[in-house]
């Protein structure tokens, strides 16, 4: 699997859903997505393509069991936060129902970030 280019690519589509809701909510007023344009912006994309970057910059950082786990933890909780930021503040299921599983998508993306940090203590430079 080639993490960097897998990073960037999915980093751009939560980029484009992102800003379609920042033009939504421009448009219309109504800002109470800002929670989920912002973080789909910012831990989709932004994070996204810093990682993206790092393991090209380090290519050792890429190659081990580290960069997969890192990967998949991130994707997993990016979309578990981003369906669930956009369920609750776009008001389609109550924030009681949705918000007991958003721990489970911010913990992924924790624990994908330590070893993230563990492997460019390892691998970077
Ligand atoms: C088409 C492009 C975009 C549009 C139309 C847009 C629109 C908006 C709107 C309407 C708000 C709410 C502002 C308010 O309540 O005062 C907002 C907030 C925000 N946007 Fe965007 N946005 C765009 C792109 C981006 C991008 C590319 C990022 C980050 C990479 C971003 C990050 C944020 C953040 C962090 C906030 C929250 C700011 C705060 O809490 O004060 N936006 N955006
Ligand atoms: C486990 C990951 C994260 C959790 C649990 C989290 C949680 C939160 C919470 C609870 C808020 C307040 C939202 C509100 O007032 O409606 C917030 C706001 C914000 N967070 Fe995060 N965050 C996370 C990751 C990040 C990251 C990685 C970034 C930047 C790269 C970021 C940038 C922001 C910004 C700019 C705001 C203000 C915009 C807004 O009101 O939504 N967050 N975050």
């Amino acid at each position: 699997m080639n993490v960097a280019r897998n990073f960037l690519l999915i980093g751009v589509l939560y980029l484009l859903v992102g800003l379609l809701i920042g033009m939504y909510m421009g448009g219309s007023g109504d800002r109470a997505m800002t929670a989920a344009h912002a973080h789909m912006n910012l831990v989709g994309f932004t994070l996204m393509v810093v990682f993206a970057l790092s393991y090209r910059l380090f290519p050792t950082m890429a190659e081990g069991g580290l960069a997969k786990a890192h990967f998949w933890l991130h994707q997993f909780g990016a979309l578990v936060m981003s369906v669930g930021l956009v369920l609750i503040t776009g008001g389609i299921l109550p924030e009681e129902s949705v918000g007991p599983i958003m721990p489970v998508g911010e913990i992924a993306v924790v624990i994908g970030v330590a070893l993230f940090g563990w492997n460019a203590l390892k691998n970077a430079g």
